[in-house]
């Protein structure tokens, strides 16, 4: 258990240096090359700080390793006058060496145990190396698939964002993350609203109502606080105008004021200095000034606290009331973590050499894997494969084991299981043939030949075809979000010899799939897989796993539409597709308004039916909530599993409301044949919204609830909410 009173009486014996010290974060390098006897060397002059500062420094980010993490903390409590421990901290977003699929494939899933199973697994290969808090769960909502770091959230509904980073937070942190030190703390991010960043560009404006804000951007945000995260990072964007590292009305009102949320606040990498390019800030000390105003506590990797707090503190600007409260949160994390009693927490060698990437671990990746791919497309059953056909595996991505996405940090790459490994290991070499065709963005005839012989004697294409890791993630945003242009001309050109084409892809973000859906026979949307992503992609593709997977992002049909995504509003004019030639009417002249492939769409090998939608009444209150229920068939002839979606619409609200809302979802396996009942409750406090006056509550009137396997294709009810 924390002992406040410990850490109260530890506080009152640091110095002002020492307590401001314990709010600099510094990046690896500084601790990288310490020497034996522990003499930090590092970018210390680009920082301007002592060796003395950095030996009181609180905490530091991107190390690992548990004899490496051993001697750092050791040397450091050596040279600690009070032995006030290192925090460890590193972002540890979908593994940690047994990496997972990316979280926006996780998100595809639509499985929050075996979500919070691969946070469990990234924790406890994290925390044996030392690591002991984790820059995740990411859970920015996301509609603009040309922003890089769509990759590492998990879509764009707010319901379903906050059951995953509930289902992730409980698996970083266990449920005692004092005595379990094989958990590490959560930090949840970006905060706030940074997947909303202009034009999809990263660290760009964001600008939005307080009501569109709480009502799609902050639930996730807030769910995860409710499950107990213990930290929580700040975005680099702008809120309302002012950047959120020095965004008062959102840190001190809303986070810590309305939420009470009174855990660490850490800045992004050097967020607080970029104040003033921002122009909120004048120089690092006003940066200074307004970052602790605003209540955040650690500073990660610039040195405008250690600097001026100082002097702003003698001056009388900063009360030195807001350092203390500061420094007693990371005191009292480090105290939840155990670490003044054992330093060490979890490292350990030998768990280290028996834990990480072990083959447990490793078979849940592919579990994962196989669940988070999504089938986008499968003409007259092309998939799966016939055990004896013979195919060409063809593209960039064919032998590539670049496909563990930009977040993988300790992950290797050369330990990931490549798609031609796993397609050798389940058939014949004498039924694979194999050549790159291309590479990520430019092909050689040399290419095409070696492509057109592998193909030649094939009875299926199978075209291996993505971005590369680092065109997603962060700094990895895209204003064309084709394929690129090499990798389109290889598949018009294969298609020139009229066999059938699977199309496999690697890719960070929904891509505009122009020359790549409509050219192909199947499309299998394998995203960045993991560790074990070549092995699960040979599964799906000779029916091993029957895929699953329904999109959380919507795939939209072009660039041009975005952002596009399903809970959207009516508008007053709203266009009825079937109305071609309406022109007076919310549409474009040269694209439809509906995404290619919507929210919720995956096929599945077999095929689903659903019964009628059955309702406990038609007249819904608080006292008497409404049932509804629908019989879903498997009608095929293999096994499966379906994603059966409930969605919501108010029809008349105090501020305009969406098409639809999703409430509720059940991922239902049913055997050839075999129906089942799917039940779900519709409560009042899944009607209530933010009014115009922001109060959050429902009201009495008319609603539609949907069911069906995706955001398009559903049966719908009306039933009226009465009080
Ligand atoms: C990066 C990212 C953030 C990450 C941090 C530490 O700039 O924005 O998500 O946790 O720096 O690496």
């Amino acid at each position: 258990m924390v002992n406040r009173q410990r850490m109260v009486d530890l506080l009152q014996q640091m110095t002002l240096e020492e307590k401001i010290a314990q709010l600099l974060q510094l990046a690896a390098p500084f601790y990288d090359g310490a020497d034996s006897d522990g003499v930090i060397t590092g970018p210390m002059k680009e920082l301007g700080i002592t060796e003395e500062t950095v030996r009181q420094a609180g905490s530091a980010l991107g190390l690992a390793g548990a004899e490496k993490i051993k001697h750092i903390q050791q040397m450091h409590l050596k040279n600690n006058r009070l032995g006030i421990p290192l925090l460890f901290m590193a972002d540890i977003i979908h593994g940690f060496k047994t990496i997972f699929p990316i979280p926006l494939a996780i998100g595809c899933s639509w499985d929050l145990e075996l979500a919070e199973k691969s946070a469990e697994v990234a924790a406890k290969e994290a925390a044996v190396s030392g690591v002991h808090v984790t820059f995740a769960p990411m859970v920015d909502l996301v509609r603009d698939p040309r922003w890089g770091r769509v990759m590492e959230s998990t879509g764009e509904d707010p319901y379903l964002n906050s059951m995953f980073a509930r289902a992730f937070v409980r698996g970083f942190q266990g449920d005692d993350l004092t005595n379990d030190r094989h958990r590490v703390a959560a930090c949840v991010k970006h905060f706030a609203a940074y997947g909303l960043a202009e034009g999809g560009r990263d660290y760009n404006t964001v600008d939005l109502s307080e009501r569109q804000l709480r009502e799609y951007y902050l639930p996730a945000y807030k769910a995860a606080l409710d499950e107990g995260c213990e930290m929580v990072m700040t975005s680099f964007n702008t809120v309302d105008g002012i950047p959120a590292t020095a965004n008062s009305k959102l840190m001190r009102d809303l986070l810590r004021d309305e939420w009470g949320f009174d855990g660490v606040l850490i800045s992004d990498w050097a967020a607080i200095k970029e104040l003033i390019p921002h122009g909120v800030a004048a120089n690092e000390e006003e940066a200074a000034y307004k970052a602790i105003q605003a209540g955040v506590d650690i500073e990660m990797m610039t040195s405008t606290y250690v600097h001026h707090m100082p002097e702003l503190i003698a001056s009388g600007k900063v009360d030195e009331a807001l350092i203390d409260e500061a420094v007693l949160r990371v005191l009292q994390l480090k105290d939840k973590l155990g670490l003044f009693d054992n330093p060490l927490r979890g490292a350990d060698p030998e768990a280290e050499r028996e834990v990480v990437f072990c083959e447990e671990h490793r078979n849940i990746s592919r579990e994962m894997a196989a669940k988070s791919c999504v089938l986008l497309k499968n003409e007259e059953g092309l998939l799966p494969l016939q055990p004896s056909s013979r195919i060409a595996l063809i593209g960039p991505f064919a032998k590539s084991s670049d496909i563990l996405g930009n977040w993988s940090w300790t992950g290797v790459k050369d330990d990931a299981v490549r798609l031609d490994q796993a397609l050798l290991a389940k058939v014949p070499d004498s039924l694979v043939a194999i050549a790159e065709g291309s590479g990520i963005e430019m092909m050689t005839e040399e290419h095409y030949s070696e492509a057109l012989s592998a193909a030649e004697q094939a009875d299926v294409i199978v075209l291996a075809l993505g971005e590369h890791s680092d065109m997603s993630g962060e700094g990895g945003c895209r204003a064309d979000i084709k394929l690129p242009q090499a990798q389109l001309e290889l598949i018009a050109r294969l298609k020139q010899l009229h066999k059938p084409i699977v199309a496999v892809l690697f890719n960070g973000r929904p891509l505009d799939l122009h020359g790549v859906y409509d050219q192909v026979d199947a499309v299998l949307e394998a995203w960045y897989p993991g560790s074990e992503g070549g092995a699960a992609i040979a599964d799906i593709l000779y029916g091993d796993v029957n895929p699953s997977g329904r999109l959380t992002m919507s795939f939209p049909y072009s660039v041009g539409q975005v952002p596009v995504y399903y809970n959207h509003f009516n508008t007053g004019r709203p266009h009825d597709p079937k109305d071609v030639d309406a022109r007076y009417v919310s549409r474009y002249l040269d694209v439809p308004n509906a995404p290619l492939l919507p929210f919720g769409y995956g096929l599945s090998y077999t095929t689903f039916v659903y019964g009628e939608l059955v309702l406990s009444d038609e007249i819904m209150t608080v006292d008497r909530p409404l049932r509804v229920e629908v019989t879903v068939t498997n009608t095929g002839e293999l096994a499966g599993e379906e994603v059966v979606q409930l969605y919501v619409r108010d029809i008349s609200g105090d501020v305009v409301r969406p098409l639809k809302e999703l409430k509720d979802f059940a991922k239902v396996s049913l055997e050839p044949g075999e129906s089942r009942k799917v039940t779900f409750t519709i409560m009042e406090e899944q009607l209530r919204y933010h009014h115009a006056d922001l109060q959050f509550t429902s009201d009495p009137g008319e609603f539609v609830v949907f069911v069906g396997s995706n955001s398009r294709d559903v049966i719908e009810c009306r039933f009226h909410f009465v009080r």
